[in-house]
């Protein structure tokens, strides 16, 4: 069992509201509606916990409306460092159509000024030691910029933590510059932050190469249901899920890391550690929400995963 830090800096309640169809426009009647604590990093922390592992969580929290945070925090027996700041977390709507299709409206979420960042820092200072590695993950908030964040992963590494990072745009590409222990982009996020295209497995090679050189331990690059690529000093090694019907995709992404995390620090082959993560990751596929409610299911899942050398095609 490992002592894992996860930063989550712009979290969000997940307000998901059902309806029959959405008409825009009109007055809609939802036949149901769930709000849950959510944000990448408190995803990865769930997952972490249901393999075993003892979870310290922190990031910024709207000092308005934290109770379903810390209801959840309480519940997860995960150590609360976030820190409050002056407003309300933000709400990530979901308008879920009975035909399946999701309509999206994200909120803004409250600005985090630098009094808030220099008290993250200090409280990091104090807490980081002790644990085994950090996972910092999903988008900036307002008032917080890319260079802060390199700046920030800088210093966790300087503490001695192994540093997992999971962003996109400009604040992958300022994080790369720091050096983190391992990466979890998908394909287009790669791309975007590289500035040239990583699709094939010549070019995720060559682009691998690049961030070893400055310093990143573990490539792991997604591609949704076709699987996974991921390129470390060891031979590279690709994973294709099993086929499954797809009930929700939130927090497949999130479920690979906390599963690539895992066999890592428990010691395990790569080829299991991959092998189970991409398990894991079906199985949040697989249901509306994610995580490990079923270890059967999850062995199951894992012997359908196709694990094999990457070889440059
Ligand atoms: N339809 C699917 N069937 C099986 N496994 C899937 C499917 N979609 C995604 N996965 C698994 O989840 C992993 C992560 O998915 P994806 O590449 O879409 O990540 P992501 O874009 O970072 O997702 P997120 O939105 O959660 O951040 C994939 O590598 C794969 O193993
Ligand atoms: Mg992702």
């Amino acid at each position: 069992m490992a002592k894992i830090l996860t930063l989550t800096l712009n979290p969000a309640l997940d307000l998901t509201v059902q309806l029959a169809r959405l008409e825009p426009g009109a007055v809609n009647r939802s036949q149901a509606m769930y709000t849950h604590a959510a944000g990448k990093g408190v995803n990865v922390a769930q997952v972490l916990a249901d393999l075993g592992h003892q979870l310290t969580v922190s990031g910024f929290l709207g000092a308005d409306n934290p109770q379903a945070f810390e209801a959840l925090f309480v519940q997860r027996g995960f150590v609360d460092a976030f820190i409050r700041v002056p407003g309300q977390t933000r709400s990530n709507i979901k308008l879920a159509e009975s035909d399946g299709r999701v309509t999206d409206v994200n909120g803004p979420g409250p600005e985090v000024d630098e009094a808030a960042q220099h008290a993250l820092l200090e409280r990091l200072e104090q807490i980081a030691p002790g644990h085994d590695a950090v996972v910092v993950a999903g988008s900036l908030p307002r008032g917080v910029s890319p260079q802060w964040l390199q700046a920030l992963l800088v210093r966790l590494k300087d503490l001695g933590l192994k540093v997992a990072l999971d962003t996109s745009g400009d604040a992958l590409r300022a994080g790369l510059a720091a050096g983190p222990w391992l990466i979890k982009p998908n394909t287009e996020e790669l791309t975007e932050a590289l500035l040239s295209p990583v699709l094939s497995v010549a070019e995720q090679a060559a682009a691998a190469q690049r961030l070893h050189a400055q310093g990143v331990e573990h490539v792991v690059i997604s591609h949704g249901a076709d699987g996974v690529n991921w390129f470390s000093s060891a031979p590279a090694l690709q994973a294709v899920p099993p086929k499954v019907s797809v009930a929700s995709t939130v927090g497949a992404g999130d479920s690979l890391l906390a599963g690539v995390l895992h066999g890592l620090l428990s010691g395990d082959s790569a080829e299991q550690t991959l092998r189970r993560a991409t398990a894991i990751a079906a199985m949040a596929v697989s249901q509306i929400g994610f995580g490990i409610s079923d270890a059967a299911q999850l062995a199951q899942l894992e012997q359908g995963v196709r694990v094999r050398p990457l070889t440059e095609q």
